[in-house]
């Protein structure tokens, strides 16, 4: 493994983390870009109807009088904001009226604090230039954020000429003031309540990967232990995971691989403890004939005798050797199989020949049927000898006195059939599936033939299995065993034609 450890609960976390910020940050965008312009349309329209009442009142009344300034500041008050109306008299002075909460105690400050830039930015207003939301327009009067509207209004003037009171339409300044704080709260309401909604929903979001990646953690770690415990030979345990899903599938496959593991190494075992007690006995009775002659206990007239049989164990230990090498190739598949056309009941009849000697000596019947008088197969022709002289070996090895032995040979579909039958000993039940594997002597305590390694089924087998063809035993205690096998026919043969 490369690089720190990093959990997989923190890579979802911060996968998840990564998400739910971009999730805020668009969601909030586009809220509060909505909830802006709709607050703000409010805003104009209730602007819009303020200035309707302020156009009203100046436009319909002297707004000296108490009725005016009484729903001037009625109207500023509903609204939430300063209206200031300001006119200028003909010597040039300006004038400031305010309404609202605030509205007197505003006029006394902008009395006191009436710069040059406060007093421009009127003048301005007066001569018909307007403010949209223009922001902290008079930051001397104001000691918080604020927004201004300003427009030039006309309204009734009442003159006093020489007694005689005389009205006439002035134009002056309608200067609203809004406090920036109050027009942006409700966004900062919806602001707030989308990120406790956010908090509640990411803690919530938290606790449900906290517990699902527990659900993977768990098994996963679960898994890494029991790994361990198998790299160290211990297969004894099994993963208890249920969940269907990939997980549970690796579960599976962990313990069918423990299960592998597990068969493989009792075989290791069984194979090893095969091997050493088949190679203790030999070499244990050729070490005691050997110090038997060397100490004299075994006179050297008998010598000969004796190193006759020390060769021939050390015979049997070389031919288990090459047993045991030579079906280790063919599992492997090292040991190529070299298909020839040849005709196998000529081979059967060479092989017989061979055993002719233990034939005669076990008073053996050998008998052939031949369905036809040739049968060309297609197999490697070393492998199938090898095959027939273990099965011609093992029947008669297994068959008592007077016993016979029949090779049979056929076609059956498009493969040759060959039977290897004796009426000997025959095999028990128990053992009879077991027989072809590797050291397996069948019923050890008959003791048959204790000079067998129980090698030669299994290559019997593996041969044929090499050939892609297979072998099938039945067999009676007492009564006899049949071996039969296929091999692939060198020519097919046309049924159409044969008629
Ligand atoms: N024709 C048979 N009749 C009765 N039992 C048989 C016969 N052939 C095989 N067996 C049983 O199957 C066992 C396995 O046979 P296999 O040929 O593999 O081993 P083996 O003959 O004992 O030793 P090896 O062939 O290695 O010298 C035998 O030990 C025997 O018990
Ligand atoms: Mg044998």
């Amino acid at each position: 493994m490369t690089g720190t450890f990093v959990s997989i609960r923190t890579k979802f976390l911060r996968v998840y983390l990564v998400i739910l910020g971009l999730v805020l940050i668009v969601v909030a965008g586009i809220t509060l870009t909505f909830l802006q312009s709709f607050f703000r349309s409010r805003q104009v329209d209730d602007l819009l109807k303020t200035r309707e009442i302020i156009d009203q009142v100046l436009t319909e009344s002297d707004f000296t009088e108490s009725t005016s300034q009484s729903r001037l500041n009625t109207a500023a008050q509903a609204m939430d904001i300063t209206i200031w109306f300001c006119t200028r008299s003909k010597t040039g002075n300006i004038e400031v009226y305010c309404y609202g909460e605030k509205g007197s105690a505003e006029r006394e400050r902008l009395q006191q604090n009436m710069t040059q830039h406060t007093q421009q930015q009127i003048i301005s207003v007066l001569n018909g230039r307007d403010m949209e939301f223009t922001k902290n327009a008079f930051p001397e009067i104001f000691n918080e954020s604020t927004v201004t509207i300003a427009y030039q209004q006309e309204y009734i003037d009442t003159l006093n000429l020489l007694g005689v009171e005389q009205k006439t339409m002035n134009t002056g300044a309608v200067i609203l003031n809004l406090s920036t704080s109050r027009v942006n709260m409700p966004l900062w309401v919806v602001f707030g309540t989308l990120l406790i909604a956010m908090a509640f929903v990411s803690i919530i979001a938290m606790i449900m990967i906290l517990i699902s990646t527990n659900n993977i953690i768990q098994p996963v770690s679960e898994m890494k232990d029991i790994s361990r415990a198998i790299a160290d030979g211990d297969f004894s345990k099994e993963i208890a995971v249920t969940s269907n899903d990939e997980i549970g599938q690796l579960a599976e496959a962990i313990n069918s691989m423990t299960n592998d593991l597990k068969e493989l190494e009792n075989m290791r075992s069984g194979f090893i403890a095969n091997i050493s007690h088949d190679f203790r006995s030999p070499l244990t009775s050729i070490r005691g004939f050997l110090e038997a002659m060397l100490d004299g206990t075994i006179p050297e007239e008998l010598h000969p005798k004796y190193m006759q049989i020390v060769l021939d164990e050390t015979n049997r230990l070389t031919k288990m050797t090459n047993n045991i090498l030579d079906l280790t190739k063919m599992e492997n598949g090292q040991d190529e199989v070299k298909p020839v056309h040849f005709d196998v009941n000529e081979m059967i009849i060479k092989m017989a020949l061979g055993f002719e000697q233990r034939i005669e000596e076990k008073k053996l019947k050998m008998d052939f049927q031949f369905l036809q008088e040739k049968l060309f197969v297609n197999a490697d022709i070393d492998k199938i000898q090898r095959v027939i002289y273990n099965l011609i070996d093992n029947a008669l090895k297994f068959t008592r006195e007077g016993d016979s032995i029949c090779i049979e040979t056929g076609v059956v579909g498009q493969k040759a059939v060959i039977t290897v039958a004796d009426t000997g000993l025959g095999i028990d039940e128990k053992s009879l599936p077991h027989i072809f594997e590797r050291f397996n002597k069948g019923d050890a305590s008959r003791g048959h033939d204790k000079k067998g390694n129980g090698l030669g089924l299994t290559i019997v087998r593996q041969i044929l299995l090499n050939h892609g063809e297979d072998i099938k035993v039945s067999s009676k205690p007492g009564q006899g065993t049949r071996f039969t096998f296929t091999l692939p026919l060198a020519y097919k043969i046309n049924l159409v034609e044969k008629k």
